[in-house]
């Protein structure tokens, strides 16, 4: 049994009970079954090791944001910030997601493939706050930015909207310094509160004209981005201490979310005439 590798795929079978062996292609695997295999295999320090550098890489990016927070508010007079959520992915939603990116569970593949073990979530009350903020981080010389995804330009398929970052931040240990990678998401609170809404609902699979769900999820995410635009325009104009209202033309995506009121407007309306229809029939 090779020590110092976790890679399941090499593990020396002969010595294991059935329960051991039928614990490498389990698809929901519980923390202790983690913690048995870890112990199994001589990896319990390194993977706390591993696990404890993250964390602080973790606290190293939240203190970046919470000091940004408060120069700005300090400056400004308004916290660019609503909240700062952090958290640490668990080792049974680490080996979830090496299995379904089909990649034996070891220390090394954990590292190289995985890049959202410390994550941080930064939620904004305005969309350019957050532009702001994340060119504050990215310019830091310590941050090292790996991967940018701007799913507010261009917001995914589903309507999801948010900016993020992938970067990588120096840990100093008592003998050397390590870089790890975190993954910072930065959104306004109606963001949020579409992901997290949809995140909620998606485990609900098993209903009917999901697509229909979908379409009105995206539908959902349009208005939102539609009040976020709003209220910085509302902002603006209090800063500039003129109520007068901009003369706001329509975007692209305004004009297309409000095709899509009314074609969802139609399709109710068509529907409840066919109950009625469907009820005079009775
Ligand atoms: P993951 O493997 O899920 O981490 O995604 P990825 O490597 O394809 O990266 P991506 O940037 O697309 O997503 C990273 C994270 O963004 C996810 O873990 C979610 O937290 C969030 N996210 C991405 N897409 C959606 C979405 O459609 N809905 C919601 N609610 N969250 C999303
Ligand atoms: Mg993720």
């Amino acid at each position: 049994m090779a020590i110092g590798n976790l890679d399941l795929t090499q593990l020396d079978k002969s010595y294991m009970t059935e329960e051991q062996k039928s614990l490498l292609n389990v698809s929901n695997i519980s923390q202790k079954e983690i913690e048995q295999l870890l112990i199994m295999r001589g990896q319990v320090q390194d993977f706390q090791m591993m696990m404890m550098k993250y964390d602080c890489a973790l606290s190293e990016v939240r203190t970046k944001l919470e000091v940004l927070n408060k120069e700005l508010s300090l400056r400004y007079n308004r916290n660019p910030f609503e909240s700062i959520k952090s958290r640490i992915k668990t080792p049974v939603s680490i080996y979830e997601k090496l299995k379904r990116k089909g990649i034996p569970f070891s220390l090394e593949n954990i590292q190289d493939n995985i890049s959202d073990i410390a994550g941080c979530r930064a939620i904004c009350s305005f969309v350019d706050d957050i532009f702001m903020l994340a060119d504050c981080l990215k310019r830091q010389d310590d941050v090292n930015v790996l991967v940018e995804k701007d799913y507010i330009t261009m917001p995914k398929d589903s309507g999801y909207r948010s900016l993020h970052l992938i970067v990588e931040i120096p840990i100093f240990l008592t003998d050397k310094k390590e870089s790890m990678k975190v993954e910072v998401q930065f959104r306004t609170i109606a963001m949020d509160f579409w992901a997290s809404l949809e995140h909620k609902m998606k485990y609900k699979k098993d209903i009917e004209n999901a697509d229909l769900i979908t379409e009105d999820l995206k539908f959902s995410a349009d208005l939102i981005n539609q009040l976020d635009r709003r209220m910085q325009q509302i902002r603006e104009r209090i800063d500039a201490g003129d109520g007068t209202p901009y003369s706001m033309t329509p975007t692209l995506e305004e004009r297309k979310a409000s095709d899509e009121t009314m074609r969802i407007i139609k399709r109710e309306i068509l529907a409840e005439q066919r109950a009625l229809i469907d009820e005079n029939d009775d």
